[in-house]
């Protein structure tokens, strides 16, 4: 049967590093506090200049170099992001004509903080139907955009940043094995932006009652986080008859040091064997997977013949996990 397989990753992070100290003196809040209930020490913040385009350019150029595959050649572009540059174009769009890839097709996804995992699933589709050879897929959030920062409970979470992987047909083992994706309408209260679409369109109204930012109810959003996500990753396990101890490296969406060593521990997996880059970049939703896949290549974490499983989880709700042989 054939896979689609990552053929080469990029990430790209915006150069001000904004610390726990700084916030500190934004919000009530402390570095101490902030650390012990999330894990998070400093984010990036994109700057003046940077869109959710702009970020998705660097780690795609990224990306394809290290895949020594050219634009030109992309058949498939989808970008997952809740900070699209614009309401439209899709910011997929924008990010074609940037990279001058003519014969792509380019679209959004919208799954909040699971976008790069649904994404990578649309991808996957195409690859393994042979309608497309190669796609990039990319996650990339200017969070900062969309976050309050008067509100000391979510504006200590987020980051920016972006990531990108090629992904082409893999003709061995190697590639994606299965994504198990999930919705849960009935929860979108947890956590959303109220303004700014049909709904309660941008006014002075919206912008004083500053509907227009993220609103999270945090300790509710944690515990659905920690049942939903130990199920997605068994799912992932089970279904292809592995075992948990099976897994060399998991690669869980960067929202809370606790939620991941909750699932690490329900998983019976060693925390070496666990990604973990949240203390650097905080939260950056649907790009905070690819960055943390960029980084395990990068640091050579990886080899030929590993099983990574990746998980996320975020607004919708939407949940998901991908299970791949490196
Ligand atoms: O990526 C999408 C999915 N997102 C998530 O999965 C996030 C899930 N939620 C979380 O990560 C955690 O719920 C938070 C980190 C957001 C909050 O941690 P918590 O342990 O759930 O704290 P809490 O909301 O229950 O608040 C505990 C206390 C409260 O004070 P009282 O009422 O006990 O006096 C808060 O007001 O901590 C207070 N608090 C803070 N104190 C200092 C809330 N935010 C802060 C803060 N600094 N930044």
């Amino acid at each position: 049967m054939k896979r689609s397989r990552i053929v080469g990753s990029g990430s790209y992070v915006p150069k001000m590093v904004l610390t726990n100290f700084d916030l500190e003196s934004m919000v009530n809040t402390s570095d101490e506090w902030i650390i012990e209930r999330t894990g998070i020490r400093e984010r990036r913040i994109a700057g003046k200049d940077e869109a959710a385009s702009d970020l998705a350019y660097e780690a795609s150029q990224r990306a394809l170099k290290s895949s020594g595959i050219k634009a030109k050649d992309i058949d498939l572009i989808i970008l997952a992001t809740t900070t699209p540059d614009m309401v439209f174009p899709s910011t997929a769009c924008l990010l074609q004509d940037r990279l001058n890839a003519k014969k792509a097709v380019a679209f959004d996804v919208s799954a909040a903080c699971s976008g790069f995992i649904y994404s990578l699933s649309v991808a996957d589709q195409f690859i393994k139907e042979g309608i497309y050879k190669t796609a990039l897929v990319v996650g990339s959030e200017v969070l900062s955009r969309i976050t309050d920062w008067n509100d000391r409970a979510t504006c200590i979470l987020f980051g920016d940043g972006a990531g990108a992987v090629v992904l082409q047909a893999s003709s061995d083992r190697r590639g994606i094995i299965s994504v198990h994706l999930h919705s849960d309408g009935a929860l979108k209260d947890l956590l959303y932006i109220p303004g700014g679409g049909s709904r309660n369109p941008a006014s002075k109204k919206t912008i004083e009652k500053g509907l227009h930012y993220i609103k999270m109810r945090g300790n509710e959003t944690f515990k659905v986080a920690v049942r939903k996500l130990e199920e997605v990753a068994l799912e992932a396990i089970n279904s292809n008859n592995l075992k948990p101890s099976d897994i060399d490296l998991f690669i869980p969406h960067q929202a809370n040091l606790r939620i991941i060593q909750a699932i690490a521990k329900r998983l019976n997996l060693s925390m070496d064997k666990v990604l973990v880059n949240i203390d650097r970049y905080g939260n950056t939703s649907a790009a905070s997977i690819p960055i943390a896949l960029d980084e395990a290549v990068s640091e050579g974490r990886l080899k030929e013949g590993d099983l990574i499983l990746m998980e996320a989880f975020g607004g919708g709700l939407t949940w998901a996990s991908a299970l791949l042989r490196w």
